[in-house]
């Protein structure tokens, strides 16, 4: 529309130049015209007054001078007649003039002086004259002047009218312009573009519709419309044999999980069953620009990135929070929407929650009590009464959401996600029994010692066994899990099976290492240049340096910066060689900042880097870049490739997703993986270099060795971590996790 406009604006002044050029062509020409005609019309009337004015000069009949100019005046544009002596006296003149002006007397004057008529337009009580003197000779000697006053004003009455009308007809012609414009771009151009748009989005989303007849018979857009119909049809086409390469691949375990692949595997094995997915976090967050404008971001959250080409490729809905604050403003009157905004696939259904329930469950219960508990890096937990109960309701109107949701559905699929919903399952089991409920545990599961200093840890264990299947990344956080219930609930536990049954009711437990999307769209283009990139890279964030090491987290006190810091200030003081020659990048997307743990952390690292930087910065090199804001997966992907290695040193992690996914973007099969031993992806990536992120020294030395690697080596790590990640991508962790419902429910 923007666009529209600013043509239309164009087209109006273009045109409102080209009337305003013509009409003060036209009132020059009209003024000139009718300037002349006064002037000759005034000397004529001059010439034969003169013969009756002149005798009677001579004579000085000055009465019947009077009675003449009188007997003239105020004739139509005639004002009136004026009679001057040789010394510029007046004789004789109409009442009907304004009062003799010196401009007047000089006309005379001039007139006098040079023996030939003289005229002049001048305003006189501010009404336009023209003003002709004829000088009156006795004999051949000039004794006066006759001065014709004539009215003028019509003269600029007939200009303005000239304007007035012009601009009348641009007025006219512009709006008529703008309408047959805006007719013409909706029903010309607009609606079969539209058409095709629609056309082009159906085929790349699997649908078969044809486009609308208008489309096709606009001759305008044959060409294109024949074109497009083409790649519609080899679209489907291509679709077709995924599909059916997909179905046969279904039976051969060995290849590949793709999202096709996962799609037939669903249709073929839930024969139907409707998918819920449930979880705190939401996967595209709505905010207001600036400007006013709505948009969206995709979260730093692992969860959501490994979850989300799930959904796409299954469809169903998921339940989450909407916590943007545009959220509301988008979604239809259920609370729902359909995403990815650009290109739905599935439904988000929002719950919203009250400041106090975001802060009671979420910062409080979740982030300041579950998450430290989990998470063994030494940071104590902080359990209150009343985020419990706020923890308690939110987990209650979130199974109430789903219940309301599945009301309809047969046997449905509820797959929730997460620490922040540990009581859903139980609360749902109670009102559904047919629901298959799985529940997948993001984070690490923490030994039966630690999790027993929870106030309410027999709820929670009770609440998540509510499940029929509960998943965790290792087989060592099942491990801890079944030891914790063993030692708090009463319930039957079949070590065999790994299952918990409790109040008649089975719950297994079984570990799924969560994985990601590839391969991906990001790894498809092979012939990226990547010095080129890492060239740009630099130069856009002014960066000089040959090596750069990467660290990519939420600024999480979990993911190990401040050890990973000192590790770096060792690497620099120990191997001096590599001052002003590297470089660390660390991207760290602020998270949960309304809990006070979380900011005082943002603080220390920031003054972490100030002090390194401040011993080792030289010239135009700094040691460490600290880029301290949300990077979306399209942004990050620059970095994973040119960095020469990059640097997980989380303290305690259910899985990590950045060391799969630098992985993933490695196609030129380069770089090197620096692994902290206390992430579950360190079981899957044997070919990281495995530190243990409290030693800084062994650390700063496999940095050096990171730096030192032979690309061959590189090369070989690299392409056998890829193989396992495709192995295991996150199509077929959650085909692993439906299929194991399946057969429980
Ligand atoms: C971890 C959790 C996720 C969470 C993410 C981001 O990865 O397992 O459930 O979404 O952190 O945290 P946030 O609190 O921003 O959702």
């Amino acid at each position: 529309m923007k666009q529209v406009i600013a043509a239309l604006l164009i087209i109006v002044t273009i045109i409102s130049l080209i009337v305003i050029a013509f009409t003060i062509n036209q009132v020059g020409q009209e003024e000139q015209r009718l300037k002349s005609d006064l002037q000759y019309r005034s000397t004529l009337l001059a010439e034969s007054l003169k013969e009756t004015v002149e005798p009677n000069f001579i004579n000085k009949s000055e009465g019947y001078l009077q009675t003449v100019v009188e007997r003239f005046a105020n004739k139509e544009r005639f004002a009136g007649l004026g009679i001057y002596d040789n010394k510029n006296e007046i004789i004789a003149v109409s009442s009907s003039i304004p009062e003799a002006t010196s401009a007047a007397s000089q006309i005379v004057a001039n007139a006098m002086d040079a023996d030939k008529a003289t005229g002049d337009f001048e305003t006189l009580e501010s009404r336009k004259f023209y003003i002709l003197a004829l000088p009156l000779h006795d004999d051949q000697s000039v004794v006066g002047a006759l001065m014709v006053v004539q009215n003028a004003a019509y003269i600029d009455d007939r200009l303005s009218e000239i304007w007035r009308n012009n601009l009348i007809r641009l007025l006219i012609q512009a709006s008529l312009l703008s309408f047959a414009t805006i007719i013409l771009i909706r029903w010309i151009i607009y609606a079969p573009i539209r058409g095709l748009v629609e056309t082009l989005r159906l085929a790349r989303m699997g649908g078969t519709e044809q486009s609308s007849g208008r489309l096709t018979s606009s001759l305008f857009f044959q060409p294109l419309v024949k074109e497009i119909s083409n790649i519609r049809n080899s679209l489907l086409q291509a679709r077709i044999s995924a599909s059916e390469e997909a179905r046969m691949r279904l039976e051969k375990l060995d290849s590949p999980w793709t999202a096709e692949r996962l799609k037939e595997f669903i249709k073929d094995t839930l024969k139907g069953r409707n998918i819920f997915m449930v979880s705190n976090r939401e996967p595209y967050i709505h905010y207001t620009e600036n400007g006013g404008k709505i948009n969206y971001y995709f979260p730093a959250s692992g969860m959501a990135t490994a979850i989300e080409p799930v959904m796409q490729a299954c469809g169903g809905t998921w339940i989450a929070y909407g916590s943007g604050d545009a959220d509301k403003l988008v979604v239809d009157k259920n609370d729902r929407i359909k995403v990815p905004p650009d290109e739905p696939k599935y439904t988000l259904k929002r719950i919203w929650l009250t400041e106090e329930e975001e802060i009671g469950y979420y910062y409080g219960f979740s982030n300041e009590g579950l998450w430290p508990l989990c998470h063994i890096a030494h940071n104590r937990p902080i359990f209150r009464k009343e985020d419990w109960e706020q923890y308690v309701s939110v987990n209650k109107k979130f199974a109430d959401t789903v219940l309301s949701e599945i009301k309809d559905c047969d046997r449905p699929f509820v797959l929730i996600q997460d620490f922040h919903l540990a009581l859903v399952p139980r609360m749902i089991k109670a009102q559904r029994p047919s629901a298959t409920i799985g529940l997948f545990w993001h984070i690490p599961w923490p030994n039966p010692e630690s999790f027993s200093i929870c106030p309410w840890k027999k709820e929670i264990l009770d609440g998540m066994l509510g499940t029929d299947l509960l998943g965790f990344h290792t087989q060592f956080h099942c491990n801890n899990f079944i030891e914790t219930v063993g030692r708090e609930l009463e319930s039957l536990i079949d070590l065999e099976q790994f299952s918990i049954t409790r109040h008649n009711h089975t719950s297994y437990t079984k570990p799924f290492p969560i994985s990601i999307s590839f391969p991906n769209g990001f790894d498809k283009s092979e012939n990226q240049d990547v010095k080129n990139e890492k060239e740009k890279l630099l130069k856009d964030l002014g960066i000089k340096t040959k090596y750069i090491g990467l660290g990519i987290d939420r600024l999480d006190y979990t993911k190990g910066i401040l050890e990973r810091f000192k590790s770096i200030e060792i690497f620099l003081s120990k191997y001096p060689f590599y001052r002003d020659k590297f470089t660390f990048i660390q991207i760290a997307a602020p998270s949960r900042t309304k809990v006070k743990k979380y900011r005082d952390f943002a603080i220390e690292v920031e003054k972490e880097v100030e002090r390194i930087n401040s011993l080792y910065k030289k010239n135009k090199w700094t040691p460490i870049v600290l880029l301290e804001k949300y990077h979306s997966h399209e942004e990050v992907q620059k970095f994973y490739r040119a960095a020469d290695f990059c640097l997980v040193t989380s303290l305690h992690d259910g899985m990590n997703l950045v060391a799969k996914e630098f992985v993933a973007a490695r196609n030129d099969e380069k770089g090197v993986l620096v692994l902290s031993q206390f992430t579950g992806a360190s079981r899957e990536l044997k070919e990281a270099l495995i530190v243990n992120p409290y030693n800084a020294e062994q650390t700063a030395t496999v940095i050096k060795e990171a730096l030192e690697m032979k690309p061959a080596e590189q090369t070989k790590r690299i392409r056998d971590m890829r193989e396992v990640i495709k192995n295991y991508n996150v199509y077929r962790w959650s085909a692993e996790i439906l299929k194991t419902m399946v057969n429980l429910g």
